[in-house]
């Protein structure tokens, strides 16, 4: 696929005077990390993840044909039942820079309403959950107007979509492994939107659990955007774009033989890849606090004491989610609670585990 299929039709918005749709989409975590970014939202590296289940954004479009169209974006956005224009500019871009392949957006104004079931300063970003899940409600408006398109064109488009609104929104179409970015061992995968995981997963992956600590639920110091951007001239960045690439290919004999003393470390070098980036480039900034490095020494400690194969991964934050295998879930929710859970702000934190992707809502 180029971009250029994905350029709808010029399509009769005659059909469609006014309607709704609603969908739930999803968080990820990424076991490899997509940092670093070229126009237009092009990752640098490749990335996987696994989709989540607990934590997600519901969102619901309202449209109505406008009486005459003009050159503006008409949109209202209503977050948990209050009017938050703070969205506005965020969701204006979006909507500019998906106008090549949503040419019908000027024609329409929409009631946007969404909500996360997650607390809203909890410290997660609601960016890949948010964007994928007004992705999926504008390619519903799309497919009203052109009943034609098929589920898979759907899919992709919507993943498409969702990475021009926030890059890591592209991986939570689907489910429970997303690759996003050119792989050479992984014929399908694409720049342009995220796919399935096409190879055999091992039965320890499925149900595989992510505990997010909510070391720091405050908004973060420097976006993800910006941090991108500071991979640009960045003196490792080469070795780190090599370094995700191998590690990809790594995870593939990994991903089916179950083998998860392999997995860890690859996932957890992954994490401190990142934060080793975030520490490097110019200008250099710190998203870990004192609690994180705790927790993360409590896993190491946990682990060796009991054979256990819990690790941990981090986002731009200072959050640290805790992946383990279904089978552990009793034996680390109980040294969660005893030992790790006083390290996150109000002892809060959200147990989750993979999940099979975005669901429309009736
Ligand atoms: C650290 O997708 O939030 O979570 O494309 O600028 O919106 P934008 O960035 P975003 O970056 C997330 C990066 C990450 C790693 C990952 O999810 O792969």
């Amino acid at each position: 696929m180029t971009e250029t299929q994905f350029v709808a039709r010029a399509l009769s918005t005659d059909r469609v005077a006014e309607g709704k749709c609603s969908w739930q989409s999803p968080s990820n975590i990424a076991l490899v990390k997509y940092w670093g970014k070229t126009e237009p939202q092009i990752p640098t590296n490749p990335s996987i993840s696994f989709t989540l289940k607990n934590c997600f954004t519901k969102t619901t479009l309202h449209y109505r044909r406008k009486a005459k169209t003009d050159e503006t974006f008409n949109f209202e956005v209503i977050f948990e039942g209050h009017p938050k224009p703070g969205f506005h500019p965020k969701i204006e871009a979006f909507f500019e820079r998906i106008l090549p392949y949503q040419g019908f957006l000027k024609e329409f104004e929409f009631k946007i309403h969404t909500e996360n079931s997650f607390p809203h300063s909890s410290g997660i970003a609601s960016s890949a959950s948010g964007m994928s899940a007004l992705a999926l409600c504008l390619m519903s408006l799309e497919k009203e107007l052109d009943p034609s398109i098929s589920d898979s064109y759907f899919k992709e488009k919507a993943s498409f979509l969702a990475r021009l609104g926030s890059g890591s929104a592209s991986r939570s179409i689907e489910g429970p492994l997303v690759v996003w970015g050119e792989h050479k061992e992984i014929e399908s995968s694409s720049d342009l939107y995220g796919v399935t995981y096409p190879f055999d997963v091992h039965e320890v992956f499925k149900g595989y659990q992510d505990t997010i600590l909510l070391v720091d639920k405050g908004v973060k110091q420097v976006s993800s955007t910006v941090g991108h951007g500071l991979m640009k001239g960045h003196p490792f960045s080469e070795a780190r774009f090599r370094q995700a690439n191998d590690h990809l290919s790594q995870l593939i004999p990994i991903l089916k033989n179950g083998n998860l003393d392999a997995f860890i470390e690859i996932v957890e070098k992954e994490a401190l890849s990142l934060h080793a980036m975030m520490m490097t480039s110019s200008p250099y900034f710190m998203l870990m606090r004192p609690n994180t490095l705790e927790i993360i020494e409590r896993i190491w400690s946990y682990r060796r004491e009991t054979g256990s194969k819990l690790c941990f991964t981090l986002d731009a934050g200072a959050n640290v989610h805790l992946l383990y295998p279904k089978r552990e879930k009793e034996s680390v929710e109980a040294f969660i609670e005893k030992d790790l859970a006083h390290f996150c702000q109000n002892n809060h934190y959200i147990s989750d585990h993979t999940g099979e992707g975005a669901k429309e809502l009736m």
